[in-house]
C-alpha cells in the first residue's frame, strides 16, 4: 500500500516587508539580504493572525466534505504554540468542523514537528488504510527587531493530508535520521523571541544533512543521480545550499550537479518571499518545487531534508504519483502571495511589538483588513476567540 500526501494547503498572512527597506532602515547592504541571505520579503503577521489560525486557513483551502468524513487524526507541529498545555490542534479542529471521533494533539521539536507528524501519520495510515490524517505545520518566526536573525522572520503554515494512496506524492520506506542535544536555536518558556547562535546553527545543519545522507545512502544504495530535486527545510533560501553543495561537488556528476541546483532554486521560490515558517518552510519549498517546476514527472523521487534545532535533522523520499498536478492549487497560491499588502519598516516595528492582555481583560481585534477567512477576533477570561467567517462559528464567545 501507498501512503503519502494527498493534499497540501498553504497560508500566510496578508502583510509584508520588503527585505531591501529594511536592510536600508538597518544600515546593511540590501544584497546582503537579498543574495548574502536569500530573501526578497518577509511575512508579518498581524495580532489576529496567530498559529492556529493560519494553520487553520491553510486546511481550510483544501479540504472537503469526505476528507472531513475520513479524518480521524490531526496533528499540529509548531513552536509558536498559544498554551503550554491545550494543544492547537484542538482549536483547528472545532473551526474546520472535522468529525468528533478524532485524536488531536500537538507535537514540538523545533522546525521538525511536522515532520515527525507525518512519520506518525504514516504508521496510523498503516494500521488504518480508510483513515485520512491531517499534518500541520504552522508557525511565527520572531528573533526580535534590530537582531541578527531578523532578516529570517516569516510566518505561515502548510496543511498536508496524508493518505493511503496519495493523489500527490508517496513516501517510500526508507528514512535516515539523526538526534543530538546541542543548543543552536532555543526559546525558553517566558521569551517571546528566539535566541539563537547563528553560525553554530548553519554549521549544525550542514553537518547533520551530511550525517543523514550518508546514512540513507548506506540503506538504500541509491546516489544523486536517482534525484530529480531535493527540498530541504528554509530557514532562510541560501541555507539548503549551504548543505546540497559539498554533496553535490564531492558526489554528483556534472548533469546532476546541474539538474539538481536548478531545481533547488525553483524549490525556493515561495519561501524567498515569506521567509521562514519553522515546521512549514521543508514543505513550503515542496510546494514551490511541486507547483512551479512545469518540467518534473511522474515516477520521480523527491529527497525531503527536515532540520529542527535542538537537534533533529531527517531525510526521506517520496515518489511523484501520475496526475499529481491536477490535485495542486497553483493559482490560489499565487494569489494569495501577489494580493498582500507592504508595510513600511515603522508599521511593521509597531506591528510586530502589539501584544494580547495576559491579566484576562477582554480586548476585542479590528479585524478590518484581515481577509483571511478564519482569525483572531480577540481574548476574554484568559481564552481566544476565534471566528470561522464561512461558518460564522465562533470559539467561546
Ligand atoms: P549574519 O551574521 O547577519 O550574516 O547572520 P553573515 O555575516 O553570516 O552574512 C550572511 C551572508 O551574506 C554571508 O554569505 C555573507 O557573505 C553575505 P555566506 O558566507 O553565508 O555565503 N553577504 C553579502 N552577500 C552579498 N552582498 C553583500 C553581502 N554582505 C554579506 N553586500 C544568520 C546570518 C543566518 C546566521 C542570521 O540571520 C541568523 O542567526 N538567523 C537565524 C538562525 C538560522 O536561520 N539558522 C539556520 C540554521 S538552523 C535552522 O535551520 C533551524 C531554524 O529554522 C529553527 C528551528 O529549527 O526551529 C532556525
Amino acid at each position: 500500500m501507498k501512503i503519502g500526501i494527498d493534499k497540501i494547503g498553504f497560508y500566510t498572512p496578508h502583510l509584508y516587508v520588503d527585505m531591501k527597506k529594511l536592510a536600508v532602515a538597518r544600515e546593511i547592504e540590501p544584497e546582503k539580504f537579498t543574495i548574502g541571505i536569500g530573501q526578497e520579503k518577509m511575512a508579518l503577521a498581524p495580532l489576529t493572525q496567530d498559529a492556529v489560525t493560519l494553520a487553520a486557513n491553510a486546511a481550510l483551502n483544501i479540504l472537503d466534505e469526505k476528507d472531513k468524513e475520513k479524518i480521524d487524526l490531526v496533528i499540529f507541529g509548531t513552536e509558536s504554540g498559544i498554551d503550554h498545555s491545550k494543544a492547537a490542534a484542538i482549536y483547528v479542529h472545532h473551526l474546520l468542523g472535522l468529525r468528533s471521533e478524532a485524536r488531536a494533539f500537538e507535537i514540538k521539536q523545533a522546525c521538525y514537528g511536522a515532520t515527525a507528524g507525518i512519520q506518525m501519520a504514516k504508521g496510523h495510515i498503516a494500521l488504518n488504510p480508510e483513515s485520512k490524517v491531517l499534518v500541520l505545520g504552522s508557525d511565527i518566526s520572531r528573533y526580535g527587531l534590530n537582531t541578527s536573525g531578523e532578516a529570517t522572520q516569516g510566518a505561515g503554515a502548510v496543511a498536508l493530508v496524508i493518505s493511503a494512496e496519495p493523489s500527490i506524492l508517496a513516501f517510500e520506506e526508507q528514512s535516515a535520521y539523526v538526534t543530538a542535544d546541542i543548543m543552536d536555536f532555543w526559546r525558553p518558556i517566558y521569551s517571546e523571541a528566539a535566541f539563537v547562535d547563528g553560525k553554530f546553527s548553519n554549521e549544525q545543519y550542514i553537518q547533520f544533512f551530511a550525517t543523514a545522507w550518508a546514512q540513507y545512502k548506506a540503506k538504500t544504495n541509491l546516489a544523486l543521480k536517482d534525484f530529480e530535486a531535493i527540498c530541504f527545510h528554509l530557514p532562510y533560501t541560501k541555507m539548503g545550499l549551504k548543505a546540497l553543495k559539498p554533496v553535490l561537488l564531492e558526489e554528483g556528476s556534472a548533469a546532476d550537479q546541474e539538474r539538481l541546483l536548478a531545481n533547488y532554486q525553483v524549490s525556493t521560490g515561495y519561501n524567498r518571499v515569506v521567509g521562514n515558517i519553522y515546521t512549514g518552510s521543508l514543505y513550503l519549498s515542496l510546494l514551490s518545487l511541486l507547483e512551479q517546476q512545469e518540467d518534473l514527472a511522474d515516477g520521480e523521487r523527491i529527497g525531503l531534508f527536515s532540520y529542527g534545532s535542538g537537534a533533529v535533522g531527517e531525510f526521506f523520499t517520496g515518489i511523484l504519483q501520475p496526475g499529481f498536478r491536477s490535485h495542486l492549487n497553483v493559482v490560489q497560491h499565487m494569489d494569495l502571495l501577489s494580493s498582500r499588502a507592504e508595510v513600511s519598516v515603522a508599521e511593521y516595528e509597531a506591528i510586530f511589538q502589539q501584544t494580547l492582555p495576559i491579566d484576562g481583560t477582554t480586548v476585542e481585534l479590528d479585524n478590518t483588513n484581515d481577509p483571511a477567512e478564519i482569525y483572531l477576533a480577540g481574548m476574554t477570561n484568559n481564552m481566544r476567540q476565534y471566528i470561522n467567517k464561512q461558518t460564522e462559528d465562533s470559539i467561546y464567545s
